[in-house]
């Protein structure tokens, strides 16, 4: 069945944006209701909502009888979700003095849905204390907020009042919408793709790594409510809606971006295919046929699993062995040696598993000596599997503290 959402358009310059969220939503299957305050007309037209939308959209509370039968009364019933985006200071105030004289505030005023703000204004308008109390308040009374970006904005300066960006938006919606909220605030880092290792401006080692089991467990934490940071290695995909991307080329830079960040969350996953060896030399100029030697020199690149579990105080620190023989005995060393909570198995010769595929197949060893072997699943139900596990582990980890 799909989600409905109210979405609720104000007068903000903003407003223009409200055509790629409401189309970035129907494209994800919700079933898009726009409502507009006058306001917001003089920034996008009604027709232009409609087209996107697929639906009427709704301005005048007053409007025909022939709309009314889904006024604001059915409207609000109706939805799973509202959103309004932008939200303008003078909505986001209005709301709080309990104003319904139009038809957004009084859609909002009746829903029992969950309400979602993404404001956007002048960063000074933002950072008044008038409007801030009123957000402080919307807050505790169970509505949410989108925090704006901070850029350069409409108005010529630069501050913290633009909009979020829509993956930020849809990402917020889509969590909403999860009911497994058990990761909701845990800091959570993930380490996907490949990395390169330069040879000289041509060329690099790498390996075979999509990044698809990192992405679908980063997007899987953050449907769940987690705050995701995904250090990715070079890929083709597109960074999950509500992410936070850092990406990265070599182990180096991978090992830069995790270890700065360590301190700061409460699990680290590393499904990343992290280089073991990188060129000792590394050419600044392309390297000639005439003389380029048969024997490439190899030297180590930083061990950041190893560096982790060296360094661990209270994260739950998991990571993966790619393997392609004796695959318990391998990981179970990693388990042990790297002072793992959970090591996930895969042995990419098998069919369904590892590399580049939408399916992998794993099998979890716990630093408490339980195995437990999975079938060929598809990475985000992997990726599922074992964030309940992590979230079991961060609650455990929480009682010690
Ligand atoms: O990206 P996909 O195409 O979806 O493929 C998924 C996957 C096969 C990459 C994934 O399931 C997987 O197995 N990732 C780990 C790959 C890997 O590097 O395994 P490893 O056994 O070589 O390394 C063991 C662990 O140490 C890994 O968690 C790795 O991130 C980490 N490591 C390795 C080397 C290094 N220098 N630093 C590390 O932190």
């Amino acid at each position: 069945m799909s989600k409905t959402v109210i979405l609720g358009v104000t007068g903000s310059i903003a407003a223009y944006k409200a055509a790629e969220l409401a189309s970035l939503m129907v494209k994800r299957n919700y079933v898009v209701h726009v409502i507009m305050t006058p306001a917001a007309t003089r920034f996008i037209t009604p027709l232009t909502l409609q087209a996107i939308s697929q639906n009427p959209v709704h301005v005048d509370m007053f409007a025909s009888p022939g709309s009314w039968e889904i006024g604001h009364i059915s409207l609000a019933a109706r939805a799973d979700l509202v959103l309004v985006a932008p939200a303008s200071a003078d909505f986001i105030a209005r709301l709080a003095a309990g104003m319904a004289d139009d038809l957004l505030a009084a859609t909002i005023m009746a829903t029992k849905a969950t309400v979602l703000l993404a404001p956007a204004m002048n960063d000074g308008m933002y950072a008044n204390p008038v409007l801030q109390e009123k957000i402080v308040y919307l807050k505790g009374v169970g509505y949410r907020f989108i925090e704006p970006e901070t850029g350069r904005l409409a108005c010529g300066t630069v501050g913290q009042g633009r909009l979020a960006s829509p993956e930020a938006i849809i990402g917020a919606v889509s969590q909403a919408f999860s009911s497994n909220q058990d990761l909701a605030d845990k800091r959570i880092l993930v380490t996907a793709g490949p990395t390169r290792e330069p040879l000289d401006p041509v060329r690099y080692l790498s390996n075979y790594s999509s990044g698809k089991m990192g992405y679908a467990i980063a997007e899987e934490a953050c449907r769940r409510g987690a705050r995701v940071t995904l250090v990715s290695g070079p890929t083709q995909l597109a960074p999950p809606p509500g992410v936070s991307l850092v990406p990265v080329e070599t182990a180096q830079e991978m090992f830069e971006a995790v270890v700065g960040r360590y301190d700061q969350v409460d699990a680290v996953i590393k499904a990343a295919a992290v280089a073991d060896f990188r060129p000792r030399q590394k050419s600044e100029q392309k390297l000639k046929k005439q003389v380029f030697s048969p024997v490439l020199e190899l030297e180590r690149t930083p061990d950041i699993l190893g560096y982790l579990g060296e360094h661990k105080s209270r994260q739950v620190l998991v990571g993966f062995a790619a393997e392609t023989e004796n695959l318990l005995e391998n990981a179970g060393g990693k388990l042990r040696q790297k002072n793992l909570d959970l090591v996930v198995a895969n042995n990419l010769t098998e069919p369904g598993a590892g590399f580049g595929v939408d399916t992998n197949l794993v099998t979890l060893l716990y630093s408490s000596g339980e195995t437990v072997k999975l079938p060929v699943l598809s990475k985000k139900e992997v990726a599922g599997i074992l964030l309940d596990k992590v979230a079991a582990i961060i609650q455990v980890q929480a009682k010690k503290v």
